[in-house]
């Protein structure tokens, strides 16, 4: 990373005045080539969202044709066959019967997941965990549980901030905290299947079928934020497939184009899109069901479809366990936690971004820690080699 101290735009989430940006000049597979040269193997997915490489030929020819087809763009109330057809893939995907909302990222789809909610519930109040990420926007930020609530709420929203899992295994604590606030005012839980950012936290089995049971005997309603865990990030199609829940609207992005087009898209249960049928969906966007981003989505269907790409995945997730077990008790390690091809190794002291930059790799970096997403359609040599890379300077850092 260079530090730019006067660029004309703004860089996410920094100090404007001491910001480190990457000066990149192209892509080849799943290695960024930087103007002078130097390229970086992506271990994280850029952030989570290239899980299929950052320069897929399939995705891109899909949305190559779509440019040529005369239908670039469109009403959000246009009907076309591929709006059909890629809202009823994602339905298969999901596995359940349902409807789909289509946004242009993953701030947007729990935007709406947030307000289809309270419109279908009529109930307001939101339980949220603190270990949680659902974007930048004020109604995700609103649920969002890290530093980047506090400065807009002050006072307060409509969330309720539940204790963290390890707190509350069994929850009872949440339990008391739903007769606290009163079950008719509370509308659903949003969850990350796997917290993604902030840490890599994958939940007991039991504490999944707490919840469910929670909302089953309150009549809580449950949105799982699939924005990082969707399209088998985790080995399974969603997240959620990994435990005993059926949630009522799942929200997703970042991989749902492979980072390839601004795109989103929320599934609802039958029971959301009857209570639409004869009341306002108060919910739109400009760019809703973008051809663009649809096509961009057809590719991933493509990808996703092939037999090859779940071989290739599979053998990519044994490397990636291999590779994370082997130094599972090294005296650097701290906790080493993970789920498909989706982990975190936490370690003594801190790693920055440019130590992993020096030995080639894209690393995303949280508090000092690696949080790795790779592509699932990496070469296996690739990633092995990469993640050995990765290990050494782990290793090898005197802490
Ligand atoms: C779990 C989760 N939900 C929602 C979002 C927001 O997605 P976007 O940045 O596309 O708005 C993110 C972004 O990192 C995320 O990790």
């Amino acid at each position: 990373m260079t530090t730019k101290m006067s660029l004309p735009y703004y860089i996410s989430w920094s100090k404007q005045n001491a910001v480190a940006t990457l000066p990149i000049a192209s892509n080849r597979d799943c290695t960024m080539i930087l103007e002078d040269g130097q390229e970086l193997l992506d271990l994280s997915g850029i952030s989570f969202q290239a899980g299929f490489g950052l320069n897929n030929p399939v995705i891109l020819k899909s949305m190559q044709e779509q440019i040529s087809s005369n239908l670039s763009l469109c009403s959000p109330k246009a009907q076309f066959q591929l709006k059909d057809e890629m809202a009823q893939k994602l339905i298969n995907l999901v596995g359940f019967e349902g409807k789909v909302f289509w946004t242009v990222s993953g701030a947007e789809s729990v935007e709406k997941a947030l307000k289809m909610i309270k419109l279908a519930t009529g109930k307001h109040k939101i339980l949220a965990r603190k270990r949680s990420y659902h974007g930048a926007t004020m109604g995700a930020l609103a649920a969002t549980g890290d530093w980047r609530h506090d400065p807009f709420f002050p006072e307060g929203s409509d969330t309720i901030r539940i204790p963290e899992p390890s707190d509350d295994p069994d929850l009872t604590k949440t339990r008391d905290l739903i007769s606290q606030h009163g079950p008719e005012n509370i509308a659903a839980f949003i969850i990350e299947t796997v917290t993604g950012g902030n840490g890599v936290w994958v939940l007991p089995t039991s504490w999944w079928q707490g919840i469910q049971d929670l909302c089953d005997e309150f009549d809580i309603k449950l949105i799982v934020d699939e924005v990082v865990t969707g399209f088998y990030r985790t080995g399974k199609a969603m997240g959620f497939h990994h435990y005993p829940v059926k949630p009522d609207v799942v929200c997703m992005a970042k991989a749902i184009t492979g980072g390839f087009a601004p795109f989103g898209a929320v599934w609802t249960a039958p029971w959301i899109a009857k209570h639409f049928e004869d009341n306002i969906l108060a919910c739109g966007l400009t760019n809703y069901g973008h051809p663009l981003g649809l096509a961009a989505l057809s590719g991933v269907f493509k990808l996703i479809e092939d037999p090859a790409f779940h071989v290739r995945l599979k053998e990519n997730i044994e490397i990636f366990n291999q590779k994370l077990n082997q130094i599972e008790n090294h005296q650097n390690i701290k906790a080493i936690r993970k789920l498909g091809l989706l982990g975190i190794i936490e370690h003594k002291g801190k790693i920055t971004f440019e130590e992993y930059q020096k030995v080639g790799l894209f690393v995303y970096n949280h508090e000092g820690d690696a949080i790795l997403s790779p592509a699932m359609t990496m070469q296996p040599s690739e990633l092995s080699d990469g993640l050995d890379k990765l290990i050494k300077v782990i290793c090898e850092k005197s802490m």
